[in-house]
């Protein structure tokens, strides 16, 4: 058998759901998209460029006389910030609100209408240039989850000073290192911002990481907390209020427009050990790809919608699917600046309920969390406002899908489990709410415009029911043009696995069913092979989440003499499960056994209280084989919290191998 036959899935889902009747009926996007996009894509994108608005016209859609350095819209001028904010208020909707804030201290909101924003983008972006900044120079931010988040990243758009935009939980050396690779002449922060419950600095680690480079010249703070920055925390060379540069410059700013290939923006992909990525994404394309998904996979109604995404600004979900994709739309949009347990474990439901957010957008590992701490928790609130709900950032294994769509949605509204990449841009793979019908645990199909496959290591196609490698096999607008500074790179990462087809490969494993609907099993790294079969680590984490007294699983392949790999599992219970009961690691090998095959047993099942996860809530399955092969455990900074590790070691002795 060869790899890609063996990737196949083993668990079957029957569950279907169709579309409500009264979304499918007046749906943004319709069935007849997919054939109308198939038959002539450059056409197809060129007419979701009308939703934009342009100051020139390109000339040409699509030019792919470079691959892989595509171009998009070629000779076409536009300015971003302009089409997320003043051409919403000049179509007269200065009063509509573009952004709920909610502090994270309760009562602390701010509601920011667009003609507000509009003020103040254009304050920032004269402020930004009387601090030196010129269209080209780059800026970082790094930042909370507050409003002028939203306006340093729209200002910078609107004078053509590529931003990047650093998590704001990341540390002073990994700051450094991404001022240093796109050599950041100004970086915009604040005192600090508001953390379960407290104060958490942030200036600190942009003062620190000032000593590791030199790069930049000047900081601009924005008072947030208020908090006392100590007897070295302010340099008067360097650091400036935003208060006393921002609030006192003129609301007048007039955008120029740029070229469609003006870098917007990079963004440093995380998890990865050595010299971060910096994924660079230009304006026009992805524009044009973050509005045009936006509107068809939400559904969005822009005169009807409370839209929330739960992501940080600091990742890609932020920028596409807070800022550009939603504001290029003229949403009104919940942004929240806390953790969803503070001050009380309801906070994110109570939130749906007061602005009766319509469109709810998240991650599988909070939905997961959700499910741990019961649904009691959700059931206190009236959450009959949500029509879509969305999913991103891994595989959503099929109990989480269905605890969402029940308890969050009140067994009415679609589930969008929605596939991309920092390095896509934008949704690629994905259902349509008014179309597809939900299968559980399923990405679906490319969405309109989007050309993708499951392709075997010669890069053919695999047939339905086997398994392969995700591929985008045609060009799409918001595609990542390169890496910072370093083309080869990005040819190589890219671009060389399937080079004879010219494929993008994405880093994925992925099967297709037997109805060809994909399923993304996860990094091909996360792949394992067992006895020469090929097993995915989301697979058996859905099967060990599937049983009642799972709340969170975590699978690795660990070397085995004798299968050459064997499973390893690390499994959260949920809280009502107590410690299991005695037998709770036999239990779960047979339900494993029974939901998949004896192939895929565990040989090991560690209960433990805490799972490794970097900042962006991804698995950091490194460390887990780690513990798994008996090995001391590696770096641990890129992680949240980096006891867990600990915890995790002491846990093993509950672990039973045989
Ligand atoms: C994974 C986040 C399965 C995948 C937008 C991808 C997913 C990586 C899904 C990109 C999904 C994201 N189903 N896997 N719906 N969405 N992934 O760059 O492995 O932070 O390659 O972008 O997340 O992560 P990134």
């Amino acid at each position: 058998m060869t790899d890609h036959e063996t990737l196949a899935n083993l668990l079957q889902e029957d569950r279907r759901f169709e579309p409500p009747a009264e979304l499918a009926a007046n749906a943004n996007v319709t069935a007849d998209a997919y054939e109308h996009a198939a038959k002539d894509r450059q056409a197809f994108w060129a007419e979701q460029a009308e939703r934009l608005t342009w100051a020139e016209r390109w000339n040409t859609v699509l030019d792919d006389s470079n691959p892989p350095f595509f171009k998009w819209f070629t000779g076409g001028k536009l300015n971003a910030a302009y089409n997320c904010v003043d051409r919403h208020v000049e179509a007269g909707r200065g009063d509509k609100v573009a952004i709920h804030w909610v502090g994270e201290p309760v009562d602390d909101t701010r509601d920011i209408t667009y003609a507000q924003l509009k003020d103040e983008v254009s304050q920032a972006a004269n402020a930004l240039t009387s601090l030196g900044v010129a269209t080209g120079d780059r800026v970082a931010i790094y930042m909370p989850m507050i409003p002028e988040a939203i306006v340093a990243m729209l200002a910078c758009a609107r004078i053509g000073a590529p931003h990047t935009v650093v998590f704001g939980g990341f540390s002073a050396d990994a700051l450094a290192s991404r001022l240093d690779d796109c050599q950041a002449k100004v970086v915009i922060t604040s005192d600090g911002g508001y953390r379960r419950g407290a104060p958490s600095a942030l200036k600190p680690a942009v003062d620190e990481a000032r000593t590791k480079t030199d790069v930049v010249e000047k900081v601009l703070v924005v008072r947030r907390t208020g908090q006392d920055l100590g007897p070295d925390g302010w340099d008067d060379d360097v650091d400036v209020w935003w208060d006393d540069v921002v609030a006192n410059a003129s609301t007048e700013h007039t955008p120029e427009a740029f070229d469609a290939e003006h870098p917007l923006y990079v963004m440093y992909t995380s998890g990865t050990t050595g010299k971060p990525k910096g994924i660079l994404h230009t304006t026009g394309g992805y524009l044009v790809g973050t509005s045009y998904t936006h509107h068809a996979v939400f559904d969005l109604k822009p005169d009807e919608d409370v839209y929330w995404c739960t992501a940080d600004i600091g990742w890609v979900t932020g920028h596409s699917y807070i800022v550009y994709g939603p504001l290029a739309n003229g949403v009104t949009q919940v942004l929240y600046e806390g953790t969803p347990d503070s001050p009380e474990r309801g906070r994110w439901w109570q939130i749906i309920e007061q602005y009766g957010v319509t469109v709810f957008y998240t991650a599988p590992t909070a939905i997961r969390s959700f499910m741990k701490q019961g649904r009691e928790i959700p059931d206190q609130r009236d959450m009959s406002s949500v029509r879509i709900l969305g999913s991103v950032g891994e595989p959503i294994n099929p109990e989480a899908y269905i605890w969402y769509r029940n308890v969050i949605g009140g067994d009415r509204t679609p589930v969008v489990d929605t596939w991309w990449q920092t390095e896509t841009g934008m949704i690629m793979i994905s259902p349509l709410p008014g179309v597809t019908h939900g299968k559980p645990g399923s990405a679906m199909t490319p969405i309109p415009g989007v050309a993708a496959d499951v392709v075997d290591d010669d890069g053919n196609p695999v047939p339905n029911g086997s398994g392969g490698y995700l591929v985008v096999t045609a060009p799409w607008p918001s595609m990542l043009r390169t890496l910072w500074g370093d083309d080869d790179r990005y040819v190589d990462t890219y671009w060389s696995r399937f080079k004879k087809q010219g494929y993008y490969f994405a880093g994925d494993g992925a099967k297709k069913d037997t109805d060809g609907d994909i399923w993304v099993l996860g990094r091909v790294d996360d792949v394992m092979n067992v006895s020469g079969h090929r097993l995915s680590t989301t697979e058996i984490e859905s099967a060990l989440v599937s049983h009642p007294k799972v709340a969170e699983a975590a699978v690795v392949g660990a070397k085995d003499e004798d299968t050459g790999q064997a499973v390893c599992a690390f499994v959260i219970l949920r809280e009502n499960a107590g410690d299991g009961g005695a037998d709770i690691v036999q239990e779960l090998r047979g339900h494993v056994r029974k939901e998949i095959g004896p192939i895929a047993t565990p040989r090991q099942i560690m209960i433990v209280p805490e799972l490794p996860k970097t900042r962006s809530g991804k698995i950091m399955r490194r460390l887990l084989r780690d513990v798994a092969e008996h090995r001391e455990v590696g770096d641990v900074t890129t992680l949240a919290d980096s006891s867990v590790m600990d915890l995790i070691s002491q846990g093993m002795s509950s672990s039973s191998e045989d």
